[in-house]
Formats: C-alpha cells, sequence, structure tokens
C-alpha cells in the first residue's frame, strides 16, 4: 500500500532495510502527496551506513556526506527523545549540517540545549529534538533530515527529506558517495 510523505517519514523507512550491510544499493519507495494521489515521483537513494549504536555517545556528532560528496550531514544521539529519532532511546538523528540561509557549515552542537549552531555565518540555530526547527537567527527554513535506519549496531542513510541548500535535487549535480 501506497504512503504518503509524512507516513515515510514516521515509518523510518523501514521498507528500505533489506539490503546488505557495508553496500551502496539503491533502495525506491513510490509515495503518493497528502491527498492519497498517485505521485510520480520515485525516490532513488542509496543505502549508506554512517555510524554505530554502540560508538556513540550522547552530544558528541558524527559527520558524514550523503547522498553526494560535498553534501555534509551532521548525526548526533540528542540525548533526549527527538521527533522521528532512531535507536533504543530514540534520540538519534542526523540532518543536512549545511545551513539553510546561505550554506554556511554548522558545525558546533550545543548538547546542553539540543541545538545545532549558531551558524558561523549570520547566527542561526536548529533544534535537532523538533525536526530542525529554526530558534533563533535568519534562516527561516529548518534543516533537510537524513533518512535513517537501524540494522544491529549499524545506522544507515537512506534518504534525504527536503532538499540541501544549493541543489535543486539532492540527488543530482555531483558525484555519490561509495
Ligand atoms: S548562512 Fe547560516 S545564518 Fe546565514
Amino acid at each position: 500500500m501506497p504512503m504518503t510523505r509524512r507516513e515515510f517519514l514516521f515509518a523510518g523507512v523501514a521498507t528500505g532495510a533489506f539490503v546488505g550491510a557495508g553496500i551502496v544499493l539503491p533502495v525506491a519507495i513510490s509515495l503518493t502527496d497528502d491527498d492519497g494521489n498517485p505521485d510520480s515521483e520515485a525516490l532513488l537513494y542509496p543505502r549508506q551506513r554512517v555510524a554505530s549504536l554502540s560508538e556513540l555517545r550522547n552530544g558528541e556528532p558524527v559527520f558524514f556526506d550523503y547522498p553526494l560528496v560535498g553534501q555534509s550531514n551532521i548525526l548526533v544521539k540528542v540525548g533526549a527523545p527527538a521527533e522521528a529519532g532512531i535507536g533504543p532511546d530514540g534520540d538519534i538523528v542526523a540532518f543536512s549540517n549545511l545551513c539553510t540561509h546561505m550554506g554556511c557549515p554548522l558545525i558546533e552542537f550545543q548538547a546542553d540545549h539540543g541545538v545545532l549552531g549558531p551558524c558561523p555565518c549570520h547566527f542561526t540555530t536548529f533544534d535537532l529534538a523538533r525536526d530542525a526547527q529554526v530558534t533563533l537567527g535568519q534562516a527561516t527554513q529548518q534543516l533537510p533530515r537524513v533518512l535513517l535506519t537501524p540494522d544491529g549496531d549499524d545506522i544507515y542513510a537512506v534518504g534525504i527529506l527536503r532538499l540541501v541548500y544549493g541543489y535543486s535535487d539532492s540527488l543530482t549535480g555531483g558525484e555519490r558517495v561509495s
């Protein structure tokens, strides 16, 4: 049965978790729009191992490129339940760390507040437990979410929700990670 985009997000894209570990393979999922009408768009993202559950520590971010080289992302075990978080505590999330204002890289995670930023360019901060909503600053859009799925001790990126800054399509315009 087709999923709406919203159902796709909250399902944790578990339906994409059927291929072998350590191998980048495409995941294709048919979607419907929010009104249930057929959506001809098909997502075709690689499945990329990005972290180990056992090696994550609260507030210590992991950076990785996905799905294209140069599309930088941050994965964080926030330390408190997070919207669409995965893992035993539901607190592991990942987002593009290219600021939605003008694309500057966000590298500072404030563990005590659960926010990413301030952006080094114009000081925007994003709440990672609330789907990377803007909490302060110049940006007006939340960060693109990296869709994650666990497989044993491994965490895989299997897609991106929302457009990465500077790209008209998050899957094209560069070299795929491998
Ligand atoms: S580029 Fe991040 S706030 Fe302007």
